[in-house]
């Protein structure tokens, strides 16, 4: 690793690098992935372990705090989050503003850097206990917010937060009761979204953590940041993947069509790849794709819908993808996007709302990136250079002569 920095304070010289493919741009201690061998951890715990074992409460205080919690800590982060989970009525009402079919993205980075708005009482980004306020609402109230932006986007009272219920259970709760019903929560249904947040957690700078930090670099509060990095999450590239899969195998249509998909995929005249495959860090099985394949089965087993269409198509296009020279070479195997479509889909969660669960989830990991970085007292605000490609200089025209 070379210090950059330091060689162009002595030299001037800086390292031409789009996309970032190779420059680090911090120090963490959160998170580790070994791409070459497809190893993911959180301080230190594998993805696997932490998935296995824990639930979301415990991995979100394993990340904000660096230590996994003993129960009277786990029960405080609980009590702290169940207490913040309310959204307020004016955002309830700043929320019915937006149009009835609005993607719940867009709501989502509105209702969420209008947070900042709200409350003033812990933007002081240098005092921890209110970094860790701002936190804990940004946890609380993410599950409040994307619930509600679907509730409202079908016209259905919007169902507020119920605290005796853990934090995946309160969040099935707001999306699919109704007050005048007697929603049962499943309990397979419940333990798969909470492991799927769980592998939403965090995972090290990518473009929206990333845009969380250099957002944030400026001093910028916490919820504006959060707002910045659900926009970056949104692109098909990164969050939308998954709805992005779904609507591929719905296109596929059938298993016999796949290999007309991946000849697709592999032709360089033809725009189209193949969604859910391929990472930039990665280049081995995702970790969290293994684990989120075995939910996935789970699930449609619990729901008795092992013969699922969209699932057959999915396994012959993981089948002949892994065997496919191009895709062996590129090493593109399938990511943590290419089953997570087909579980929510079977929960009965529409597409558009996939990426802002992944949003929920990933709140964690982008605010203990944020806290982190607020506390490296070596981070200055974010700059990166450019190669400028545009003219030299020039006599100035004036409007009449040109
Ligand atoms: N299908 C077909 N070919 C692919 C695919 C794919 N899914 N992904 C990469 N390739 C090919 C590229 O065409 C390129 O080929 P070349 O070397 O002959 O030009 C080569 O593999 C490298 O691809 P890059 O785009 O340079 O790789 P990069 O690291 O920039 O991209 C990305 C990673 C964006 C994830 C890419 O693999 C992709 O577009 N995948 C599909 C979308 C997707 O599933 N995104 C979710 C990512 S996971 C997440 O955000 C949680």
């Amino acid at each position: 690793v070379i210090d950059i920095r330091k060689l162009y304070a002595e030299t001037g010289y800086f390292t031409y690098d789009p996309s970032y493919t190779s420059t680090g741009s911090c120090q963490s201690a959160i998170t580790y992935i070994d791409g070459e061998a497809g190893v993911l951890m959180h301080r230190g715990y594998s993805i696997e372990d932490l998935a296995t074992n824990c639930d979301f409460m415990e991995v979100a205080y394993l990340l904000l705090h660096g230590e996994l919690p003993n129960p009277d800590q786990k029960y405080d982060l609980e009590h702290a989050i169940t207490h913040h989970t309310m959204v307020h009525e004016q955002i309830h009402k700043f929320l019915e503003g937006f149009r009835r079919d609005a993607h719940p993205m867009a709501v989502m980075c509105g209702v969420v850097g209008a947070l900042s708005a709200f409350y003033h009482d812990s933007l002081d980004i240098n005092d921890p206990r209110h970094r860790m306020i701002s936190s804990h609402r940004l946890i609380a109230k993410m599950p409040t917010i994307a619930a509600w932006a679907y509730k409202y986007s079908l016209g259905q009272p919007l169902m507020y937060p119920r605290n005796d219920l853990r934090y995946a259970e309160n969040f099935l709760h707001m999306m699919f009761a109704t007050p005048c019903d007697t929603y049962r929560i499943n309990p397979v249904l419940a333990r798969a979204m909470d492991r799927i947040l769980i592998l939403h957690a965090d995972h090290e700078q990518n473009a929206s953590t990333s845009t969380v930090r250099l957002a944030g670099s400026s001093g910028a509060n916490p919820f504006a940041c959060i707002a910045a990095g659900i926009a970056s999450l949104w692109g098909p590239a990164h969050g939308g993947a998954n709805e992005a899969v779904l609507n591929m195998l719905e296109e596929i249509g059938s298993p016999s069509r796949t290999n007309e998909f991946v000849k697709r995929a592999k032709d360089k005249d033809d725009p189209f790849r193949l969604m859910g495959f391929g990472h930039r860090v990665y280049k081995n099985y995702d970790p969290r794709a293994k684990i989120m394949s075995r939910t996935c089965h789970e699930v449609l087993e619990e729901l008795g819908m092992q013969k699922d269409p969209l699932l057959e198509i999915a396994l012959e296009l993981e089948k002949i993808a892994l065997e496919d020279e191009y895709f062996v070479e590129k090493k593109l195997y399938p990511n943590v996007d290419f089953y997570s479509g087909l579980i929510f889909k079977a929960m009965g969660i529409p597409t558009s709302m996939f990426t802002a669960l992944f949003a929920t989830a990933r709140t964690v990991g982008w605010i203990a990136q944020w806290s982190e970085m607020v506390e490296d007292r070596d981070q200055r605000i974010g700059r990166p250079r450019q190669l400028y490609t545009g003219s030299t200089a020039r006599p100035f025209v004036p409007m009449d002569q040109r």
